[in-house]
């Protein structure tokens, strides 16, 4: 219903993007239309986040649900004053550390602010991205930019400007594509509003950075490990068709073994090579560091899925630096596999 837009796709240098193409975007966005661009975490879907109008067309498009708030993107640290009555002086410090970066700060929300931004809270999450085409998209758009993850709600996150245009053509004006994105998991969301400070979900600053930065940060139940699981998240997260299945480090291979022996066609995403050799394997391995798998990983799930697996097994990593991003999202997929028909 409604969603015949003719998508336009323009390439732009990731580190000097072509002001046309920039000025051709930030129009879209004064217009009140929905445009894709890249940021050091994921692909954004943005819109004008003052035009009510604007944000409920990323409601459509993604399919997202409405009491789900979506995160507001300026160009500089000074930008935050217009969004929030009183900008905390913990906002001030984390600001000069982490910004522009991958640190999403959630404050008290101004009067001008929507409520369809804010999922009807009364708070408002602000972000200045750390990617040069996202800077120069909202520097000339001269007005805050939400954008969420630029995927259909339920699908991976999208880390390259395919993975948007698989899940959004037709539904979005116009995708900057500037190539894959740097950190591959999303920002890391902060509550400011409590005290001490709530991390609500681990991204690319770790807990670690953030609490050298400011000292003790609160985890809800669901993100401590002490605390045990939680029933349900809120959100239904990436669901594969298939049933993913969490192996802890190093311990892909025997889980492998087994679930090939039962027949099944098996996905496994490793960070060492296997030695296994089967007909119904497909091995993604993803060598190197944490910062790679990080990277890596949605664009893998993707592909994954794609082939056809039944399950897929997703080497887990150690809970510690981006290692809490990465099992939160592996938790959430295994999660959001389970149970399907
Ligand atoms: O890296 C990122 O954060 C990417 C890029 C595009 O900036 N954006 C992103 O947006 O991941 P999204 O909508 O996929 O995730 C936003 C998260 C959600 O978990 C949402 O519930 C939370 O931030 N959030 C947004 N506003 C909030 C608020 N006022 N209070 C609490 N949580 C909020
Ligand atoms: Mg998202």
């Amino acid at each position: 219903m409604g969603h015949a837009y003719a998508t336009i796709t323009l390439q732009v240098d990731p580190a000097q993007p072509d002001p046309e193409a920039i000025a051709q975007a930030a129009q879209l966005i004064r217009d009140g239309e929905l445009v894709a661009f890249p940021t050091e975490t994921v692909y954004g879907l943005g819109a004008d986040a003052l035009n009510p109008k604007a944000v409920a067309g990323i409601f459509r498009a993604k399919g997202r649900p409405a009491d789900n708030p979506i995160i507001v993107h300026v160009p500089s640290a000074q930008d935050l004053a217009a969004l929030t009555p009183e900008v905390p002086p913990l906002a001030t410090a984390l600001a000069a550390r982490f910004w522009p970066g991958p640190l999403t700060l959630v404050v008290r929300r101004a009067p001008h602010v929507p409520h369809i931004t804010t999922g009807g809270l009364e708070t408002v999450a602000v972000r200045v991205p750390a990617h040069p085409v996202a800077l120069a998209l909202l520097r000339a758009a001269a007005r805050p930019i939400a954008a969420p993850s630029a995927n259909r709600s339920g699908r991976p996150s999208p880390t390259c400007a395919a993975h948007v245009l698989d899940d959004l053509r037709g539904r979005v004006r116009l995708v900057l594509d500037a190539g894959p994105c740097a950190v591959g998991v999303e920002s890391t969301v902060l509550d400011l509003t409590q005290h001490p400070p709530v991390l609500l979900r681990p991204g690319g600053v770790t807990l670690e950075a953030l609490e050298a930065a400011i000292g003790t940060v609160g985890l809800p139940r669901e993100l401590d490990p002490a605390a045990g699981r939680s029933p349900g998240t809120r959100y239904r997260h990436y669901a594969p068709k298939a049933t993913l299945l969490l192996a802890p480090p190093g311990q892909v291979q025997p889980l492998a073994v087994r679930l090939l022996e039962e027949g099944q066609t098996v996905g496994i995403m490793a960070r060492q090579p296997l030695q296994l050799r089967h007909a119904r394997a497909r091995v993604r391995i993803i060598p190197g560091d944490l910062a790679r798998y990080a990277r890596e990983l949605f664009a893998v799930l993707r592909e994954l899925d794609a082939q056809g697996c039944q399950v897929i097994v997703a080497e887990g990593v150690a809970e510690e630096g981006l290692g809490r991003a990465v099992m939160d999202r592996l938790r959430r997929a295994a999660q959001g596999s389970q149970g399907r028909d």
